[in-house]
């Protein structure tokens, strides 16, 4: 056993508790990883870039003639020379002069661009670069893309190309590729974007990378390494170097402050369970946002078990978690003139002698009681307990990241979260945002007339509502718990992480839940 006092890391709380640094856990669980991850590949965004120092000019091109600053002058007859018509997907690659080359690469109609389908180009000019090992490659994307203006387009562009070779290979002995090379990258931003806010930009784009990275290490790394212990580690650690408050509280302060949800979860495991505040405070801020992340470093279902097949994928099942830590990175980083209070609650849900089990009747921390049906319902269980806590901040608006229900993936597939909302005007705006970034939301209702299906005989509740309407008698549960009129959930189940790789990214975790809130963050500073 571990001491688990409270642990405060990063700035020393205003009560002036004693800096404690949680204790190296040893055992089984604990395999320390010997491998170093290695660089994501850099990106500057520069007006005009040194075309003489770049092995390789990378150009996303839609159909129809190119106008004449379209491209760079010394390239214009490489591309009206190559019978390059701008096809979606169509990729040429020429040598432009010696050692040095060009890549074509289509988007299809101009004025049918998507941000996805430009996501699928730029990480094809990453892909490819990679391939070729050229160290200094350079992107231009000669458009603005419908939504956005030229600073948020170069924004959107540096983002995803610093994102288009990640991989998560610290396990892997032997590397495929021994000779990787971290590739330097120039994003071209336009001219009519100002000197000095290339600099800014640059510097944002990374902050925001860096976030998008974090999340993904996080979500990927196994189980046995991703502990609720070391998740809130990896919390206080990220915290520390963004300079945001964290605290982590162990098992005798959640068993204090009686959240039965996260305690009744964590039966089951061996580990113990952790709960995260961070705390971000700019000055000035006017809003105050809460963010609250679903931390089940994995998911087997407990005593209701999971099938075998693909159960390994619920080591996702703290990607929610691992949003909320990147969103207070990122908006940290990007200096948000917004209040943030992100929380997790973090376990394990096994089955064990000591595990929860179906009908057993369990006392919420808000006092509300839930008859247990299914196990495997667990997420809401310990998110009851943090959106209570989360509510009592009293923030002006609550988000919750939950990779919550199969059903949520049966109804939307891997293209949209599911979003529930008590506040139309926040799912609006989270709606808007999606778009504006590519990381779509589709509205789902959570109408107290669903509220039948999760009644139940012996207490308040029940913790599941069956198959029919899954996501929907989810957010309904989570509603109970919920005191704020502007309150917004998001289901990632089904994109939080890929499957198998695409046109667009790499296997297993992605980000999700990060570019949407930081859109939106900006866009309630500026309103
Ligand atoms: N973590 C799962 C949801 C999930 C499923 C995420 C597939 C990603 C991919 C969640 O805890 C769960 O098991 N939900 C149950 C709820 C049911 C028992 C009411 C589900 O969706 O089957
Ligand atoms: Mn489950
Ligand atoms: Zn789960």
């Amino acid at each position: 056993m571990h001491d688990c006092g409270q642990i405060v890391v990063g700035v020393v709380q205003a009560s002036g508790l004693p800096f404690i640094r949680p204790r190296q856990a040893g055992g089984l669980h604990h395999t320390i990883n010997p491998y170093k991850i290695p660089p994501l590949m850099q990106v500057d965004i520069v007006r005009e870039p040194d075309l003489a120092r770049i092995d390789h000019l990378f150009i996303l091109l839609a159909e129809g003639p190119l106008a004449d600053d379209d491209v760079p002058k010394s390239v214009h007859k490489f591309v009206s020379g190559a019978g390059f018509s701008g096809r979606s997907e169509e990729v040429i690659t020429l040598l432009w002069a010696e050692k040095r080359k060009v890549t074509l690469i289509g988007l299809g109609k101009r004025d049918a661009l998507s941000l996805r389908g430009v996501r699928s180009a730029i990480a094809t000019a990453g892909r490819t670069a990679k391939k070729h090992r050229d160290p200094h490659i350079c992107l231009a994307l000669p458009y603005t893309l419908p939504g956005l203006d030229a600073e948020q387009t170069t924004l959107f562009v540096a983002d995803h190309l610093s994102q288009s070779d990640y991989k998560y290979d610290p396990y892997i002995t032997v590397k495929k590729d021994q000779k990787r090379i971290a590739i330097d990258a120039k994003v071209i931003a336009p001219l009519t974007v100002d000197k000095k806010r290339v600099k800014q930009l640059s510097a944002m784009a990374r902050g925001l990378t860096d976030a998008i990275t974090t999340v993904r290490d996080l979500g990927n790394t196994p189980s046995n390494i991703m502990t609720p212990e070391r998740l809130a580690e990896r919390a206080a650690e990220v915290s520390k170097a963004a300079g945001v408050k964290c605290t982590v509280y162990g098992k005798r302060e959640i068993e204090r402050m009686k959240m039965g949800g996260l305690i009744a979860v964590n039966r089951g495991s061996d580990l113990e369970p952790r709960f995260v505040v961070m705390e971000y405070a700019p000055r000035g801020a006017k809003k105050h946002v809460a963010l609250v992340g679903k931390g089940i470093t994995f998911d087997s279902g407990g005593i209701s078990i999971k099938p075998a097949e693909k159960m390994e994928e619920m080591k996702f099942d703290m990607c929610g978690a691992a949003a909320v830590i990147g969103i207070m990175e990122a908006a940290a980083r990007l200096e948000l003139p917004v209040k943030l209070t992100g929380i997790f609650a973090a376990t394990e849900n096994l089955p064990s002698g000591s595990a929860y089990k179906p009908g057993e009747i369990i006392t919420m921390m808000s006092g509300k009681t839930v008859e247990i049906v299914n196990t495997d319902a667990e997420g809401r269980m310990i998110l009851g307990d943090a959106l209570h806590y989360a509510s009592k901040l009293e923030p002006d608006h609550l988000l919750d990241y939950a990779t919550l229900t199969g059903a949520c993936v049966v109804a939307l597939g891997n293209e949209a979260a599911g979003l529930f909302s008590n506040d139309d005007e926040l799912a609006r705006k989270l709606i808007e945002a999606g778009e504006r970034t590519g990381e779509r939301l589709w509205r789902l209702p959570a109408w107290d007339d669903y509220k039948e299906l999760i009644r139940s005989e012996w207490a308040d509740m029940k913790n599941s509502g069956g198959r029919w309407g899954g996501a929907i008698s989810a957010a309904v549960f989570l509603k109970e718990f919920v005191d704020c009129p502007s309150w917004a959930h998001l289901d990632i189940a089904g994109t939080a992480y890929a499957e198998s790789e695409n046109s667009r990214e790499a296997r297993g975790a992605n980000g999700a839940g990060v570019r949407v809130t930081i859109e939106l963050l900006r866009s309630l500073s500026r309103s």
